[in-house]
């Protein structure tokens, strides 16, 4: 089993002394670009994207080639051995020993972590199903240090699909470990964040509250992170057609917002936002794509100096327990150890965070 490597599976892996380095290196990247434009010169980067992506992968792609690497990988996974049946074992064993770091997305929650037990190289999370996307919430972070100043102190609206919506879950742990955070969670019933990310605020102490209204919310906040309703995640069409159009940020609405409001979105965006609020200089998700490229510039650099292995798995294996969700790796993969943490109390699975029951019960 891999844990000689820095992998960045969950940001929470790390404390956030770390996140703010990597923050703060992206910021002096994006100042001073030319100096580091052999930094990581004779280096391969593989990506190895299972599931649609623009940002994501070009970003990651650009980053490395602006540090003077290289890069290989797939974003079609039909066109590799994935449609001969290949496992992700051996596609990341494999791939892992012709490379230095490894970017992964997966539509099964808990994939990352998975690949990252048998690489011989750091493995980066680029987005887990409906799970978790650090690399996205560093981007959000580095976009709120250059914009707003301050990572603390702010009222943060999330709007659209918090349930699956993997973004909002990373940067709600991430931002609520940082000092005076507030949230409102701005969702039809059908799409409220999961359960463990509230019990998450409520554990570390962090105000929030649920709103179903944007208009009621949108006057309070400092940010606004707007985020489309995840179609692919759905079990039915029609489940998606019912929740597709309930959100959008107009001009009209941003009347009402702070003079000093961001919004952002990890985009892409498909009718959330009006067209006309781009023109808004609130509205900062296009900058905040760019900012992703310099904040994984500074990821990269990070994890191929970094000589420190984090610990993979930290809680018990427990063959005689399953994970109840569909979507988790563990239920497709089986040769996966079946590893369970504890958290506020109950037995969850250390993949993807779900509920864990005994597995005569379920299967
Ligand atoms: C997000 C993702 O893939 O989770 N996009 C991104 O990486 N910037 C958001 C989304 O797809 O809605």
């Amino acid at each position: 089993m891999s844990g000689q490597y820095s992998h960045l599976i969950d940001l929470n892996d790390y404390p956030v002394e770390w996140w703010n380095k990597v923050i703060s290196l992206g910021a002096s990247i994006y100042a001073h670009p030319q100096r580091y434009v052999q930094a990581c010169a004779g280096k391969i980067m593989a990506t190895l994207f299972y599931e649609p992506s623009t940002r994501t992968q070009m970003s990651f792609q650009s980053a490395m080639i602006r540090l003077g690497g290289s890069i290989i990988g797939f974003d079609n996974p039909m066109s590799s051995s994935v449609s001969k049946g290949e496992n992700i074992k051996d596609t990341t064993k494999v791939v892992s020993s012709y490379s230095d770091i490894l970017i992964i997305r997966h539509p099964m929650a808990g994939t990352a972590k998975a690949a990252a037990l048998t690489a011989e190289c750091p493995v980066v999370n680029a987005g887990d199903g409906g799970h978790l996307h650090p690399t996205q919430t560093l981007t959000d972070l580095l976009t709120l240090h250059m914009e707003k100043g301050r990572l603390d102190h702010l009222t943060v609206g999330l709007c659209g699909d918090l349930l699956y919506g993997r973004t909002v879950h990373s940067l709600c742990k991430a931002l609520s470990c940082y000092p005076g955070n507030r949230f409102v969670l701005i969702s039809t019933p059908e799409l409220q964040i999961p359960e463990y990310i509230t019990k998450m605020l409520r554990e570390s102490g962090c105000e929030f509250r649920t709103e179903t209204s944007l208009d009621e919310a949108i006057g309070e906040l400092d940010v606004l992170y707007m985020t489309r309703i995840q179609r692919e995640r759905f079990l039915s069409e029609a489940e998606y057609l019912a929740q597709k159009d309930v959100y959008r940020l107009t001009t009209e609405k941003m009347k009402r917002a702070k003079p000093d409001l961001a919004v952002l979105h990890p985009l892409p965006r498909v009718d959330e936002i009006e067209i006309a609020v781009d023109d808004d200089p609130r509205a900062l998700y296009f900058k905040q794509a760019q900012y992703g490229m310099y904040v994984r510039m500074a990821l990269i650099l990070r994890l191929l100096e970094s000589e420190t292995a984090l610990p993979l798995l930290h809680g018990v294996q427990d063959e005689k327990l399953c994970c109840v969700n569909p979507k988790c790796i563990t239920a497709q993969e089986h040769y996966l150890p079946r590893h369970f943490i504890e958290v506020g109390g109950k037995t969850v699975c250390e993949y993807c965070e779900e509920r864990a029951v005994p597995a005569s019960a379920y299967r």
